[in-house]
């Protein structure tokens, strides 16, 4: 495993985070809680340091089981989550309904206090390593940034938090943050199907000393390897539909992926290493990139995603890489 400072905090984690929102149970989907902690003891058995996770995954589910299995090691174990999404009263911004739950978007500094407490309850913890304001870009926020990053500062100084992140900004808001604060990492969208952030964020963040915690990089499954075109998805998994809105969901285009794939079976050998750790290690390998977040149910993808961080690809593997992605479009 290799480990990245997380920007100027002066924490390191592994350049592999686990991603814990799956296992935090979405609308109708049950997670296996004991499965769940089997999957995070065997990433951090396999060299994982770095778990996100959130309030609003599972509404406070996947915190409590990140709480179960990290219980007696919690010096082993960075811990990412986030504040900005509200639904104990209507503070903030309406966010729409979700799972029943009348969901705001609040970045304001009573609603932050209170979910630091409820993290570090439901965590098990008496501090977080990395507190990230989850929508810090959802209109209509009325919070100015510097009363956010102010009060993020003032938990920062009581030892409540030990760093500070941001997700989903845009490259304006990001400046705005970092200006008013120790910003030290940004977490946003980013796979090799889906560069934007190349243009912007990525360089803003190399040339600042910013770390990156990006997410979908595996594309939901899809870049792995393991999600092809005969791939049925139960019936209240949202992949079942995606093929609407992200062009590679379409069975036409899973199968494409997958010619793609068996064109870098000499880089698998080669690196004794399976798709998706190709996939991990090419985004970790991008400028400005620093950690990247796999969603992981199962010991299996714990034990197969952790394996990604020993994977260095040289300069010219990037390159041919990058050269071969096909162009399967725009998300909708
Ligand atoms: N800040 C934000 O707004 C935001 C938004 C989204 C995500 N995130 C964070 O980023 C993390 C990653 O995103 P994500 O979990 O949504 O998506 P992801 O990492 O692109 O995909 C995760 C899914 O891919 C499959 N998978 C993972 N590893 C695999 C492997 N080795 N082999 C085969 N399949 C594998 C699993 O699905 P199946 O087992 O069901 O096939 C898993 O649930 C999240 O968990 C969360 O912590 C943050």
């Amino acid at each position: 495993m290799q480990y990245r400072p997380l920007g100027n905090s002066g924490i390191e984690a592994s350049i592999v985070g686990l991603g814990t929102a799956a296992i935090g149970g979405m609308e109708t989907q049950i997670p296996d809680d004991d499965e769940s902690v089997r999957a995070i003891h065997a990433a951090l058995d396999a060299g994982i340091t770095l778990i996100d996770t959130a309030p609003s995954y599972g509404w406070g589910h996947s915190e409590e089981v990140v709480g179960k299995a990290i219980k007696g090691r919690r010096d082993q174990v960075i811990i990412a989550t986030k504040c900005g999404v509200w639904w104990e009263d209507e503070r903030g911004s309406p966010n729409g309904v979700k799972d029943g739950k009348e969901v705001t978007v609040s970045l304001r500094p009573d609603t932050i206090k209170i979910e630091v407490e409820n993290s570090l309850k439901r965590l098990g913890v008496d501090y977080i390593d990395l507190m990230q304001c989850h929508k810090a870009a959802m209109p209509p926020e009325d919070t100015p940034i510097p009363e956010t990053m102010g009060c993020l500062m003032d938990l920062k100084e009581q030892g409540k938090i030990r760093a500070i992140g941001v997700s989903n900004v845009s490259l304006d808001q990001l400046q705005q943050h970092h200006n008013a604060g120790d910003l030290s990492s940004d977490q946003f969208r980013y796979s090799m199907l889906l560069r934007d952030r190349e243009e912007d964020i990525l360089p803003y963040c190399a040339e600042h000393n910013i770390a990156t915690l990006t997410y979908w990089s595996l594309e939901q499954g899809l870049l792995t390897g393991k999600v092809g075109p005969d791939r049925v998805f139960a019936e209240n998994d949202f992949r079942g539909n995606a093929g609407q809105w992200l062009p590679w969901f379409k069975v036409e285009n899973r199968q494409r992926l997958q010619d793609m794939f068996a064109g870098w079976a000499d880089l698998t050998e080669k690196h004794d290493c399976s798709i998706g750790q190709l996939t991990i290690a090419w985004t970790a390998a991008q400028p400005g990139s620093t950690h990247v977040l796999c969603g992981t149910r199962t010991v299996e993808q714990g034990i197969d995603n952790a394996g990604a961080g020993a994977v260095e690809l040289a300069a010219d593997e990037v390159q041919r890489i990058r050269d071969d992605v096909i162009n399967l479009g725009d998300p909708v």
